[in-house]
C-alpha cells in the first residue's frame, strides 16, 4: 500500500505535533484524558520534522510503529517493575492488581519484573537519542495499549489511537513539556513529606493511640499514621466499627493533640447489602455499573459480594464527593483510595467485564468498561480530591492512589502497591519511583520493608535509609509481622533514628525540589544520566540518582557485595547530615553534592512543621571556578497563599574571593503583596 502511513499530522505548541491513523476521522476519536485541556491543531509540522510514527491495521487492531535510531534508550512507561532502562521490554498499559504465579502454581497478589501490568496507567515512552537529545510518545487512549520496546517502539491497540510526539533538546525539556500538556501535581502540604508509618491494619482505636505515644516517647521523627481497612464495620466504606473505632473523631484529634496528621483508607467497591445506606442510595441514585441488560454487576471484594461506582458519571462522582466530604467532616487529614483498577479480590486476577457499561455524562461519552477501565482510579481520585477542597477550602488535599492514568498527578500522589520483602523489591524501589517520574508522576514511594512478607533486620535499615532519599516516605506491611522503626532491634532502630534526621534535616531542600516538580514538571528524584543526558554509560544507572538537581543518592540495595555506582563528570563531594558514615553503615545512601550547588537544609524535628522553623544552614560546593548557587523555595507549607504569591523564592550566590567564600542572596522572589507591606 503507497498510502501515507499517517494524516498530515498537526501541531499542537512549539515542538509537540498529534499523528492521527490515515484512515480515521480525527472528529471520531474518543476525548483526552491524558491532556488538561483539548489541544486543536496550530499548524503544521515542520519539514524537518524526524520522528513520525507509521500506523498500519493488523489482526490486533491498529499499530504505531516508531524507529529508534542507535543508542538510543528508552524510558517511562509508568509504573514498572525491573529496571530502569526499558528497551527490550514489553508493557500493557492496563491498570491491574498483579498475581505472580509461585513454583507450585498458587497465584500470590504481588508482582516482579515479568508482570506487564501493574495498577497504574502511563500510555507514554520517553526516549533519549545517542547525542542526549529526546523524544516523547504519548498514546493518546484509554483502551488497553501494548508497548513493545524489543525493535524500537510498536504500540498495538483494538481501537484507533492518535500519537502525540514531543521533541527537545534534552530529556529534562520533554518531561517538562508532558507536565505542561498532562498537567502538574499541587504543591503537597508540609507533612506530606514527612515519615509516615502505616499498617494493615493498625487497630483497635487503642494501638493507633500507643504507636502514636510511642514513637514520641522514644523520640523517633514521624509525621502520619494511616488507618487500613479494618476501621470499617465488615469493610463497608464510609461505616466505622463501632467497638474497634467507636469515635474516629476522637481518633484524629488525638492523634493531632501528638502532632500528627492521619490518612484513612476508601475503597470503591460498596456492599451490596440492602439496609446499608451507601448501597441503598447507590442503587437507589443508580450510581453503579450495570450490564448491557441494566443489571447491576456485582465482584467480591473485601466486604464480599460488592458493586463498583460508576465514576464516568458527574452525578456518581458528586455523590462520591458528598459522602467523602461527610466522611472527613471527623478530621481526618488525608485519603488513601485503593483497589481502583479497578480489582475485585476473589478469584485472584478477576477483572471486571469490559461490557459493562459506563454511563458518562458532562463531556463524557458513553461507553464500555474496556474504553474507561484505565481512568477508572483517576476519577475516583478526581471526586475524592473535590470532596478534599470542599471539606477543608482553606487546606491542601492530600490523596494517595494506588491506580491512576497518565496526567492524574493532577489529582493523587502514589505508592508503588503490594510489594514484597526483598532485596530485590528493595532496589526496584529506585526505578520504579524513577520510571514513575519520567511519565509525570514526580510524587512516589514504595512500602518500606515491603509489604508482603518480613524483612530482615538488615533489609529493613536499608529501606529506612534508602526511603529517606524518596519523594514518598512510608512503611507499610501487610498482616503478619511489626514493622515499626523499633521492631528489628536496636541497632536497625538507630539506622532508621539517623535516616529520619536526614530526610528531616533535607526537607527545605526537598520542599524547594517539590516546588520545582508542581512548577515546572520535572521529577523530585531523577535518573543519574539527568547530569549528562549525553554520557551514554548513566543511561542504565538505577541504584544511584539524583535528588533535585543538586543532590546525589547512592544506595547500597544489594544483598551481597558492594554496588559500583556510575559517575558523571564534575565533583559530587560527599557530604553528612546526622553523622551517618556509609562507608561503615551501608544502609546509608551516600550523598553527594554537586559542584556549584548551594543547598539550604534544616535543624531537623520529630515533624515537619518542627522541622522547617528551626535555623537554616546552607551547604556550598564551590565549582572550579570559585562559584556556587542554589535555590530555597519556602511558603506556609499549607493553605493556597502561595497561589496569591505568597511565598519567598530565594536564590544565593558563592564566590570564592581571595581565599574567603562570600555568600550572599542574588534574587529574591517576592509576592508583590508582602512587598508592599514590607
Ligand atoms: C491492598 C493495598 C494494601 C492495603 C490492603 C488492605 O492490598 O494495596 O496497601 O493494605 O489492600 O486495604
Amino acid at each position: 500500500m503507497a498510502a501515507a502511513s499517517h494524516q498530515a499530522p498537526g501541531l499542537l505548541a512549539d515542538r509537540v505535533a498529534r499523528f492521527v491513523p490515515p484512515d480515521v476521522d480525527p472528529s471520531t476519536l474518543p476525548r483526552s484524558f491524558a491532556l488538561t485541556e483539548p489541544l486543536p491543531a496550530r499548524g503544521s509540522v515542520p519539514d524537518d520534522w524526524t520522528t513520525v510514527p507509521r500506523f498500519e491495521r493488523t489482526g490486533a487492531g491498529v499499530v504505531a510503529t516508531i524507529a529508534i535510531g542507535p543508542n538510543t534508550s528508552l524510558y517511562g512507561t509508568g509504573e514498572v517493575a525491573g529496571p530502569l532502562l526499558r528497551n527490550g521490554f514489553v508493557t500493557e498499559v492496563w491498570a491491574k492488581q498483579p498475581f505472580r504465579i509461585e513454583e507450585d502454581g498458587t497465584a500470590v497478589p504481588n508482582y516482579d519484573e515479568r508482570s506487564k501490568s501493574l495498577y497504574q496507567a502511563h500510555p507514554w515512552v520517553l526516549a533519549v537519542r545517542g547525542d542526549g537529545s529526546a523524544f516523547g510518545v504519548l498514546a493518546d487512549t484509554t483502551y488497553r495499549l501494548g508497548i513493545d520496546l524489543r525493535d524500537g517502539i510498536r504500540l498495538t491497540c483494538a481501537e484507533p489511537f492518535p500519537v502525540i510526539v514531543i521533541e527537545g533538546a534534552s530529556p529534562q525539556e520533554v518531561v517538562q513539556q508532558l507536565g505542561a500538556l498532562t498537567g502538574r501535581i499541587e504543591m503537597p502540604p508540609h507533612w506530606a513529606l514527612g515519615y509516615q508509618q502505616c499498617r494493615f491494619s493498625y487497630f483497635p482505636d487503642a494501638r493507633v493511640r500507643e504507636l502514636a505515644r510511642e514513637f514520641r516517647s522514644r523520640s523517633i521523627p514521624c509525621d502520619v499514621i494511616w488507618i487500613d481497612i479494618h476501621y470499617m464495620d465488615e469493610y463497608k466504606v464510609f461505616t466505622f466499627d463501632s467497638e474497634g473505632f467507636p469515635d474516629p473523631g476522637g481518633t484524629n484529634d488525638y492523634l493531632h493533640e501528638l502532632g500528627f496528621k492521619s490518612v484513612w483508607i476508601l475503597d470503591p467497591a460498596v456492599k451490596a447489602e440492602e439496609g446499608y445506606d451507601v448501597y441503598d442510595e447507590g442503587v437507589a441514585q443508580g450510581h453503579f455499573l450495570c450490564d448491557a441488560e441494566g443489571r447491576e454487576h456485582h465482584c467480591w471484594t473485601w466486604p464480599g459480594d460488592a458493586a463498583f461506582p460508576d465514576y464516568t458519571r458527574p452525578e456518581t462522582r458528586a455523590w462520591w464527593t458528598r459522602r467523602t466530604t461527610e466522611f472527613l467532616g471527623r478530621g481526618m487529614d488525608g485519603v488513601w483510595v485503593d483497589l481502583n483498577e479497578p480489582s475485585p479480590i476473589l478469584p485472584h486476577g478477576a477483572e471486571l467485564p469490559n461490557e459493562l457499561l459506563h454511563r458518562g455524562g458532562g463531556g463524557i461519552t458513553p461507553g464500555n468498561h474496556a474504553r474507561y477501565h484505565n481512568v477508572y482510579g483517576l476519577l475516583m481520585a478526581k471526586a475524592t480530591d473535590e470532596a478534599m477542597k470542599v471539606s477543608r477550602p482553606e487546606r491542601r488535599p492530600f490523596i494517595l492512589s494506588r491506580s491512576n492514568y497518565l496526567g492524574g498527578q493532577r489529582y493523587a500522589a502514589t505508592w508503588t502497591g503490594d510489594n514484597v520483602s526483598s532485596w530485590k523489591h528493595l532496589h526496584w524501589s529506585v526505578p520504579m519511583v524513577l520510571n514513575l517520574g519520567l511519565s509525570g508522576q514526580p510524587f512516589s514511594g514504595p512500602d518500606i520493608g515491603g509489604f508482603a512478607g518480613t524483612p530482615s533486620r538488615e533489609l529493613f535499615a536499608h529501606w529506612m535509609g534508602l526511603g529517606a532519599f524518596l519523594p514518598f516516605y512510608r512503611t507499610h506491611n501487610a498482616l503478619e509481622g511489626d514493622q515499626e522503626p523499633w521492631s528489628f532491634g536496636p541497632a536497625a532502630e538507630n539506622v532508621s533514628r539517623v535516616a529520619l534526621a536526614r530526610r528531616y534535616r533535607l526537607l527545605p531542600y526537598l520542599y524547594t525540589a517539590f516546588h520545582e516538580a508542581a512548577a515546572t514538571g520535572l521529577p523530585v528524584a531523577r535518573p543519574l544520566f539527568f547530569a549528562d543526558p549525553a554520557d551514554l554509560s548513566l543511561r542504565s544507572e538505577d541504584h544511584a540518582f539524583l535528588l533535585g538537581g543538586d543532590v546525589m543518592v547512592q544506595p547500597q540495595l544489594l544483598e551481597n557485595g558492594i554496588q559500583d555506582f556510575r559517575m558523571p563528570t564534575g565533583e559530587w563531594r560527599p557530604f553528612a547530615l546526622a553523622g551517618e558514615d556509609p562507608a561503615t553503615e551501608h544502609a546509608h545512601p551516600i550523598l553527594r553534592l554537586r559542584d556549584g550547588a548551594i543547598i539550604p537544609v534544616g535543624a531537623g524535628g520529630q515533624t515537619t512543621e518542627e522541622a522547617f522553623k528551626g535555623p537554616l544552614t546552607l551547604l556550598v560546593s564551590l565549582d572550579a571556578t570559585g562559584r556556587a548557587s542554589g535555590r530555597l523555595y519556602e511558603d506556609a507549607g499549607e493553605g493556597f497563599g502561595y497561589r496569591d504569591g505568597d511565598y519567598l523564592l530565594t536564590t544565593y550566590q558563592a564566590v570564592l574571593d581571595d581565599g574567603v567564600v562570600q555568600v550572599s542572596i542574588a534574587h529574591q522572589e517576592v509576592s508583590s503583596r508582602s512587598s508592599e507591606e514590607m
